[in-house]
């Protein structure tokens, strides 16, 4: 209704509410590098477009006459209640495309008191962003440092700074083939000065300050390997237990096996990821293992989604396919690019929106009523 109203009035949006047109945008607006940062995927991005086709291939069976004037569409996870079933998925180096970064969009979600999941490689301190996100909800995303100091200090500090539940990264233990990113290789860390490292936490910060500045190409790569190049076995978990007393979610979790095994080894939940399509081309969409996987464990855990979230329709088929909740990724990096923290409020409100109207046009009032008898295979 504001939308429309402010058209009436002669006003429309600061720029789209399409997400696929957001993305043709945010490439006029970023230089090549930042923009391909962001929409990059593995090899030949095979697995990003199955993450989308997936969508496609269930469609919504809308009902009538339901009484959904009045929609409730908050759900409750793993304590933290959220107004409707969305959280911020982990994106790293945020100021990338916005000078504000994670600062900006730490404030548009506490102000719609959505999660935002906090990435290790974030490129403004743990402790900054929590103050920005003040009393919002917030969650810390790790990239499992090869230091067990470093990784206990980094945990210690996420706790201390209010971040409530851990998602622990798996699927990126290196950085899959991005060819997309590899052509405009650091011109991301581009700044008017020339090369600068954007990484302001101080783990980062002391690890770098060992590099010269002008050799800014040799400290970004110190720091990926500070956090990557080792993969681990299911026998590491129990240090995340040691160090993190609140929930833990393993993200990147594909396999229905995979999913049984990280509930029997004591985690609170999985995320069913194929980090966007960035890391292994030619894997399988990630809606295409949900059904499989929440049947598996949605009882004893709980099952989050994302890659290739982009529609409300898309949220309503990850929860009938058996997702407590789903995270949303680029489409919200598109909009810090386009207008920092009002731009992010604007991509999520209109996420939240199309979610809500979908919901009431198909005939549901609660998050609680979906589930796969709402779709039809197709
Ligand atoms: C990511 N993702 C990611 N995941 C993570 O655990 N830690 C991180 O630092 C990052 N960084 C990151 C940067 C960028 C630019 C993108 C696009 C993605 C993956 C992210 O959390 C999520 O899994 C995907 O973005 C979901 O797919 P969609 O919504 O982008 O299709």
């Amino acid at each position: 209704n504001e939308i429309y109203l402010q058209g009436y009035g002669g006003t429309t949006p600061a720029f789209t509410t399409d997400a696929t047109r957001l993305e043709e945008s945010a490439a006029d607006l970023l230089e090549p590098g930042p923009f391909w940062y962001v929409a990059g995927a593995a090899g030949s991005g095979a697995t990003a477009r199955a993450n989308r086709a997936a969508f496609d291939h269930w469609r919504i069976v809308p009902r009538m006459l339901t009484d959904a004037t009045e929609r409730d569409l908050s759900t409750t996870v793993l304590g933290t209640e959220l107004p409707a079933p969305v959280l911020l998925a982990p994106v790293g180096v945020q100021s990338i495309v916005h000078p504000d970064g994670e600062l900006a969009t730490a404030r548009a979600a506490a102000g719609l008191r959505l999660p935002m999941v906090l990435s290790t490689a974030s490129s403004h301190s743990i402790e900054a962003v929590a103050e920005a996100s003040g009393d919002g909800p917030r969650w810390f995303q790790l990239y499992w440092p090869n230091d067990p100091d470093v990784c206990g200090s980094i945990l210690r500090r996420a706790k201390e700074a209010g971040y409530t539940a851990l998602v622990v990264t798996l699927d990126t233990w290196t950085l899959g083939w991005r060819p997309a990113d590899l052509d405009g290789a650091y011109l991301p860390f581009l700044n008017g000065d020339g090369l600068a490292v954007p990484f302001t936490d101080p783990a980062f910060r002391s690890l770098l300050e060992k590099t010269p500045e002008e050799d800014a190409p040799t400290a970004i790569l110190r720091w990926i390997s500070m956090v990557t190049g080792t993969d681990r076995n299911w026998s590491a978990l129990p240090f995340l237990r040691e160090h993190w007393d609140g929930p833990i979610l393993l993200k990147g979790i594909q396999h229905v096996d995979d999913a049984r095994r990280a509930v029997d080894a004591g985690m609170d939940g999985i995320i069913v990821s194929n980090h966007g399509g960035r890391q292994v081309d030619g894997a399988v969409a990630a809606l295409d293992m949900l059904p499989e996987i929440a049947t598996a464990v949605g009882e004893r855990a709980t099952v989050l989604f994302d890659s290739g979230v982009r529609t409300g329709a898309d949220v309503l088929k990850a929860l009938a396919l058996g997702a407590r909740a789903v995270l949303v990724g680029r489409p919200y990096v598109y909009g810090l690019a386009h207008g920092g923290e009002d731009g992010v409020r604007h991509v999520l409100r209109g996420l939240l929106a199309d979610f809500d109207l979908t919901m009431g046009l198909s005939g549901h009032r609660t998050v609680t009523e979906l589930d796969s008898t709402v779709l039809r295979r197709v």
